[in-house]
């Protein structure tokens, strides 16, 4: 399919007519925008400013002639000398049909969107959890950011796999299998264990096996007397015990000891069931398939570095084992001097079966920004060892789609009142509670309310307010920060899940009403003529053009906020135009179908949008 928006399709015609009239300008920027003043147009080209110092040439004689070389026929009304304004501005104005015919291109079931990913392989990494832990607020990100990309990408036609690279390996790890193996030799059952149980286990083995070093040497320093040194030096000794313990647990978990890793197994298992059930509650097209735990690449680890050692891209530094990254203070860390691999190794070697197994063109990492450092080490680290190489010829990308911390309301980072971090479980859990709260109000008494009952009242609640929730992650800028906020992420009103909710629901409840009270189905305005003549038809008319062009770009930027605002934009300029213009009581029978058929038309791109961004969409409320 063509391009739909107005703009590109100008752009790229200016494009050729800078070209053609300068021909010593390379890669020329056409400009286009929106018309300052809508009587003169709906768009303008601003071109000629900045061309006139690179061609030397006074900016109204640039735009005379652009003027003569720009073809815009088919589009716009013919170019004059009158379409230049003031110091070189060119107004343009596009021709009656034009909209119209666009939209009735736009009118199929793909709704404009060209399948430019033919099929081509995208990783792209989320969720990120880690054993022994429930989701928490940390996770909210990593799993609403990477599935809205995910599903970008497959709207786009690119054959997606999405990777959970869960943190399930390591002496963090087996700390906590080796409280569980403690628990075990004491004849306590381990098999009813839950994940905050255990949760709890691994909280207590983090500080069992950390040493007071420090208070130890202020005793003994200070001469704090021999309680206080006898205390401290029981600590410390005990902790080192304890790591002594986590350590020898490690290296039977990574024998694979059967026992031990039974154990492991367990804790796995739960930690992934809650895990994916959160996910599943919310939407989120995070599965069991999808698992590619740190775990899975234990085992190539060792030869990736020795052949890395071999091949001289990794060097001795200090007993370690590093690669030197290019333009990166840090060198990237693989092998400690104890032997030990790091997050680093793994994610070298995620990146060897992503890009040299997958074959993937791009590999995405939806990942809190506060890990930057770590993927410049590793991306670059990559590249030195040649693993970015691709069968297909051409390197793949890997792109740190880096996001900002959530806020509480005092600015800091978000933590529950004892300091905690907030279980994504009791946030799903309030923001459904209270937009069943918010519901109940607007319901009440109401005859749409009555109709409504139990069942569906509660499916709709958790429609919204997930879709709250996850509309204002989505809609904040990727990279900044921002304050999280039940009342405003609830709110009926402005850039929010359920406005967007109920923009599409109002879409759906003219067409409704055209069948019960006028008999007008779908197929009676399918096809019919489209007008685009009032000023709020015009400004919906080119919203709607946008959505191809929005979705390349969310897909290009990794930015879900994007969609977001395009999707305001459209419930917004779709909103005006249903208070400006009548539908059901249009003045004729050819505005009325044109008019049902908009909205049929935003009701489709609405809903397509909504599920790319991976909310769950209604049919009333
Ligand atoms: N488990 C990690 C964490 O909690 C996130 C994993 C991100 N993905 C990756 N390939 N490193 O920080």
């Amino acid at each position: 399919m063509g391009e739909l928006d107005p703009v590109t399709l100008l752009a790229a015609r200016f494009r050729a007519g800078i070209s053609a009239a300068f021909p010593s300008v390379v890669d020329p920027e056409p400009l286009i925008a929106p018309s300052k003043n809508p009587k003169f147009g709906e768009f303008q080209c601003n071109a000629a400013m900045s061309l006139s110092k690179v061609v030397g040439q006074p900016p109204r004689d640039v735009a005379l002639a652009l003027v003569r070389s720009v073809d815009v026929a088919g589009l716009c009304e013919p170019l004059s000398e009158a379409s230049v304004a003031g110091p070189g501005f060119i107004n343009l104005t596009l021709l009656p049909g034009t909209l119209a015919s666009l939209l009735d291109t736009m009118d199929r079931p793909g709704l404009g969107v060209t399948p430019i990913g033919a099929g081509r392989p995208i990783v792209v990494d989320l969720c990120g959890v880690n054993l022994a832990k429930q989701m928490h607020v940390g996770h909210i990100r990593a799993t609403f950011i990477g599935d809205a990309l995910a599903r970008t990408f497959e709207r786009l036609g690119y054959l997606v796999t999405r990777q959970n690279h869960v943190g399930d390996w390591g002496l963090n790890i087996a700390m906590v299998v080796a409280k569980l193996a403690e628990l075990e030799a004491r004849g306590e059952r381990v098999d009813s264990l839950t994940l905050s149980d255990i949760e709890q286990l691994y909280k207590r083995a983090q500080s069992e096996c950390s040493a007071d070093e420090r208070g130890l040497a202020a005793v003994k320093r200070f001469d704090l007397g021999p309680k206080a040194l006898a205390e401290l030096s029981a600590q410390v000794e005990g902790a080192r015990e304890a790591m002594a313990g986590a350590k020898r647990t490690l290296v039977q978990l990574q024998a694979r000891e059967p026992r031990t890793f039974a154990l492991w197994q367990r804790v796995a298992d739960v930690t992934m069931r809650e895990c994916l059930d959160i996910c599943r509650r919310m939407d989120v097209n995070v599965t069991a398939e999808h698992t590619a735990g740190e775990s899975s690449y234990a085992d190539e680890l060792a030869p990736m570095v020795d052949e890395l050692v071999a091949r001289g891209v990794a060097e001795i530094d200090d007993g370690a084992m590093v690669i030197r990254v290019e333009g990166v203070e840090e060198p990237c860390l693989i092998r400690k001097s104890d032997g030990g691999f790091l997050y680093a190794t793994t994610d070298l070697a995620a990146i060897k079966r992503r890009v040299g197994t997958i074959g993937a063109d791009r590999v995405i990492y939806c990942v809190d920004a506060r890990q930057s450092l770590h993927f410049r080490q590793v991306f670059g680290a990559a590249k030195a060892a040649g693993l970015t190489a691709r069968a297909a010829g051409g390197p793949a990308s890997l792109e740190h789609a880096a996001f900002g911390t959530i806020l509480g309301e005092d600015g800091k980072p978000f933590k529950t009142r004892s300091g905690e971090s907030v279980r994504l479980a009791d946030l799903v859990g309030e923001a459904v509670d209270r937009a069943a709260g918010v519901l109940d109000q607007l319901l009440a008494g109401s005859e749409a309310g009555a109709a409504i009952g139990a069942d569906e009242r509660a499916s709709i609640a958790s429609a919204v307010g997930i879709a709250a929730l996850k509309y204002t992650d989505l809609s904040s800028d990727r990279v900044k920060d921002y304050v999280f906020s039940f009342e405003r992420m609830l709110a009926f009103e402005g850039n929010t899940g359920p406005y967007l909710l109920y923009a599409l629901v109002r879409t759906k409840n003219v067409q409704r009403k055209a069948h019960s009270e006028l008999g007008l189905g779908p197929d009676a305005f399918a096809r019919a003529p489209i007008m685009v003549v009032q000023p709020e038809e015009k400004t919906l008319a080119l919203t709607l053009l946008r959505w191809p062009s929005v979705l390349r770009s969310v897909a290009e930027a990794l930015e879900p906020h994007r969609l977001c605002q395009f999707l305001y934009d459209l419930a917004t300029s779709f909103s005006a135009f249903y208070s400006a213009c009548k539908v059901l009581h249009a003045p004729d029978e050819a505005s009325r179908l044109s008019r049902l058929r908009l909205c049929s038309l935003c009701e489709r791109v609405l809903e397509d949008g909504l599920h790319v961004l991976g909310i769950r969409t209604i049919e009333r409320m």
